[in-house]
């Protein structure tokens, strides 16, 4: 293994430690889709779950690495595991399928840690850490160690922890800040420190995995880069624990925008055009939607990168000045993360033909059935709606791909609603025994009224914790898409739909959003509790 390499490495966390976001778990079909994106796109390392979590994890990453780890161009696939021999043997045996394997494997080395969480001594982890480093690399060649909240350990003891990992043959040692304390320049120090004063570390990479608690994670993470770091793990969006990880977007794009400065941290000269990452740019946007839509976790308009409002001008000043010269206020191209102009695509009278090519350009890759299906919403919406958008076909593939089980199927909804009347919901669901039930209620509001009306069909106690919609398109006969968080016993669940009709949109999001439930109650019998990390 090239333990120096001349471009960043892109890890990508967003089904492991992204789907710790609290409302964002996704099921194993959500999971294998979602690395199927993250492949397209070019990451090089998918850290696929936590085999020993659950079984549903352990299938999930069994499954990734079957089938988008299994080729030799394939990125590698990670399982994480406490340094325990059952974390890392689970890990071991959910990774046999994919051709490049890595375990992951972490035990914290923070005073507090050891003090209040591990109740270990500095020695006991010096002793553990090259014992389960040596024995996760018993089964595979690639294992990567973690300090767990190093950005608050003792550098002086880190630095021998590290050591003992490498001599071990952890040929990745990664350096999370996990509470998204340390700042940029306390952060290059530490990787500065680590390159430093760690006397093998010429033989393992150095990464680095952050936290945004206070909004530094990407600022973290390219001071590391300029100390030393070649391994960035990151999320799309920037999902995760908490305040959520390092955005990918927004590093990729920064060591592109900004290559000239990166360049020579790297050994390279300013003026080099040779990419920084083996990101393929024009995936971010797709990637990005698909993430959000799957996990239900929206995207703030104004999020770097990916945000809606992040190539929109709005002062006159700006928009006079693009109109003149696009580098007045742009410092990237939209078509640069796969953002299309296309505004009108298609219409009513679009054949089937036009709508698979369209897709096709968009870079969707569907099944027959999918298309199938896809069309006969496609058909439906321009009935409603004159002007087919991109973004219009995009919610509907969206849908279509959406892989929650329908356990209940909404048949019916129809609401009645205005002032000086009492909002009254009608609806007709499909249950898993097959039968047809019908109910109706009364609300404070027309989606209070539907929500109490599927409930008395569903009969899954829960409580709906938010509500909310979002114009995929501009104008009045636009798309509206709804996404709807629930929860039950601590756990969030949501779920998203889109239609012209908000109404209908919200029917679907809050049925989905209950097949998630129901899928989950039936696991839980199997499942035991979740480990958080
Ligand atoms: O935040 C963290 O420390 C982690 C480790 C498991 C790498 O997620
Ligand atoms: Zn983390």
């Amino acid at each position: 293994m090239n333990t120096s390499p001349d471009r960043v490495i892109i890890f990508d966390t967003t089904l492991r430690d992204g789907e710790q976001s609290p409302g964002a778990a996704l099921n194993v079909d959500e999971k294998l889709t979602i690395a199927r994106a993250l492949a397209r796109l070019g990451v090089d390392v998918i850290e696929a779950g936590f085999p020993h979590a659950s079984p549903g994890d352990f299938e999930a990453v069994q499954k990734i690495a079957s089938s988008v780890g299994s080729e030799a161009d394939s990125p590698i696939i990670c399982g994480l595991a406490r340094a325990t021999q059952k974390d890392i043997k689970s890990a071991s045996d959910a990774l046999r399928p994919a051709a490049k394997p890595r375990i992951h494997t972490f035990l914290a080395t923070s005073d507090i840690h050891l003090q209040y969480k591990l109740k270990k001594t500095r020695q006991e982890v010096l002793e553990i850490v090259p014992e389960m480093v040596a024995y996760a690399k018993s089964f595979l060649d690639d294992v990567e160690f973690s300090p767990e909240d190093a950005g608050r350990s003792d550098p002086e003891f880190l630095y021998q922890v590290l050591e003992r990992a490498i001599a071990a043959g952890a040929t990745t040692v990664n350096i999370p800040d996990t509470v998204g304390y340390t700042t940029p320049s306390e952060f290059g120090a530490l990787i500065r420190g680590i390159k430093e004063n760690v006397p093998n570390i010429d033989q393992a990479i150095i990464s680095v995995h952050g936290h945004d608690d206070l909004g530094l994670a990407v600022a973290n993470f390219l001071e590391a880069v300029k100390n030393g770091a070649r391994q960035l793990e990151c999320t799309i969006n920037g999902i995760g624990e908490r305040a959520g990880n390092a955005s990918l977007e927004e590093l990729v794009m920064a060591l592109h925008v900004r290559r000239s400065y990166f360049n020579p941290f790297l050994g390279r000269p300013p003026e080099s055009t040779e990419p920084l990452t083996k990101i393929n740019t024009k995936e971010i946007y797709r990637t990005s939607r698909l993430v959000s839509n799957l996990t239900g976790m929206i995207v703030q308009p104004n999020k770097a990168i990916v945000g809606a409002n992040a190539f929109a001008h709005e002062s006159g000043i700006h928009q006079d000045g693009v109109l003149k010269h696009k580098l007045t206020y742009e410092i990237m191209d939209a078509e640069s993360i796969g953002l299309t102009n296309n505004q009108i695509v298609l219409g009513k009278l679009s054949g089937r033909n036009a709508f698979r090519s369209r897709l096709q350009e968009l870079g969707f890759e569907l099944s027959e059935t999918e298309l199938n299906n896809a069309f006969i919403q496609f058909k439906e919406m321009a009935d409603r709606k004159k002007e087919i958008t991109d973004r219009d076909l995009e919610a509907i593939v969206n849908d279509e791909i959406d892989t929650v089980p329908d356990h209940f199927r909404l048949e019916l909804v129809q609401v009645s609603c205005g002032n000086n009347a009492r909002p009254t919901a009608t609806v007709t669901i499909r249950t898993p025994d097959g039968s047809e039930l019908s109910d109706a209620a009364i609300g404070t509001g027309p989606v209070d009224a539907l929500c109490k009306a599927i409930n008395r069909v569903v009969q899954i106690p829960n409580e709906l914790i938010s509500f909310s919609v979002r114009e995929v398109t501009e104008g009045i006969d636009a798309l509206g898409e709804v996404t709807i968080r629930l929860r039950y016993e601590g756990r969030t669940y949501s779920a998203r739909a889109a239609d012209t009709d908000i109404i209908v949109a919200s029917a679907r999001a809050y049925v989905s959003a209950l097949n998630r439930l129901h899928v989950a109650l039936q696991q839980k019998e199997k499942t035991p509790k979740m480990l958080q990390v």
